[in-house]
């Protein structure tokens, strides 16, 4: 059976880059493998969509500010159709196992299979003093990830191109533990999204936190409006001809219907005006997000909902993560 498993770091307000590369594609994975299908393995579900929030420590140190984004990406994910009936939706921080996983699998991973992540090469390498800046946390982040996956017995990992390292780091510890103690965790697949679109943000750069230039997901239609307004466009007129390899075209294409879409091709071939183009675009953005919005805003005033749902979930996941670790003890021999 397929087990499906994919983290989402809490470190900021879900904007549309999110959106569309990594939760919506996530939900439509988990709606095509049509899930928990079979409870008679393990009891066990084949998806699991889970909040890194340890993770997200690596950076976010303020208290409030990790229970408001914990609390955003938990309302997020179920306003965007993430159905926990279907679903194991859990907060990594209410599953001890995994972080017991990860010491043990510490024992089985080179230090030099995490000097070569990117994250961590970056810092030591971009910074003189690099290795008295970056925690362990931060040097640890694969590890960590390696544990939440192999928890689980997760076959496949879907992920955006930049987590991809993490995953095959994933993969080398598993076959170093299994070199020793025989076939005990599931090498996972890591899948990669190619058909998502990376989103570029309000100056062209790809839409990210660190780069102040996102819309937020759940901007009141007012705000979205003056946001699209923001988006940057040449000084080309209203009667040139304009080409569709530009980041409004992008978007709009990313809300628009098919037949939405080819008609805007024809209006950006005969010439446009950029006013005219963020307005259409504005109408299928809202189009989109404003049911989006209300079920955000449904579970935003239900926080006791949002917490049963996640404590449910990590009940479920924690009796996964149980059995895996139950082998692993025993594999090792500490009982
Ligand atoms: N590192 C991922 C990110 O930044 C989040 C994550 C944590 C994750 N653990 C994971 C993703 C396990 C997939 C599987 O987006």
């Amino acid at each position: 059976m397929k087990i499906i498993l994919t983290g989402i770091k809490p470190t900021g307000v879900p904007h549309i880059g999110n959106y569309f590369g990594a939760i919506k594609p996530a939900i439509d994975s988990a709606k095509l493998h049509q899930v928990r299908a079979d409870k008679s393995v393990n009891g066990a579900c084949s998806a699991y969509f889970f909040i890194a929030d340890y993770h997200a420590l690596t950076t976010v140190k303020n208290a409030q500010e990790l229970k408001e984004y914990i609390r955003q990406i938990a309302c997020t994910w179920l306003a965007c159709g993430l159905s926990p009936t279907s679903v194991v939706f859990y907060k990594q921080s209410a599953i001890p196992e995994i972080f017991e996983l990860a010491t043990i699998l510490s024992n089985y991973t080179p230090k030099g299979l995490l000097n070569r992540a990117h994250a961590y090469k970056d810092i030591t390498q971009n910074k003189a003093k690099g290795d008295e800046e970056v925690n362990m946390g931060l040097f640890n982040y694969p590890l960590l990830m390696a544990a939440d996956i192999l928890a689980f017995g997760t076959t496949d990992v879907p992920v955006g191109k930049d987590q991809k390292q993490h995953v095959e780091i994933a993969q080398g510890i598993a076959r170093a533990f299994n070199a020793i103690h025989g076939e005990i965790l599931t090498v996972p697949n890591v899948q990669i999204k190619s058909d998502v679109a990376t989103i570029s943000g309000l100056d062209g750069r790809k839409m990210s936190k660190s780069y102040g230039n996102q819309i937020p997901l759940f901007a009141s239609s007012k705000e979205l409006e003056s946001y699209i307004k923001k988006i940057k466009t040449d000084s080309s007129l209203p009667t040139d001809p304009k080409s569709t390899d530009c980041d409004i075209f992008a978007m709009y294409k990313l809300f628009a219907s098919k037949e939405e879409v080819k008609e805007m091709a024809t209006k950006f071939a005969k010439g446009i005006g950029w006013g005219e183009v963020k307005k259409e675009l504005f109408r299928v953005a809202d189009r989109e997000i404003t049911p989006l919005r209300d079920m955000y805003k449904y579970f935003q005033d239900r926080p006791e909902n949002v917490e049963e749902i996640l404590n449910r979930g990590a009940e479920e996941a924690r009796q996964m993560a149980r059995t895996t670790l139950q082998m692993v003890r025993s594999a090792i021999g500490v009982i």
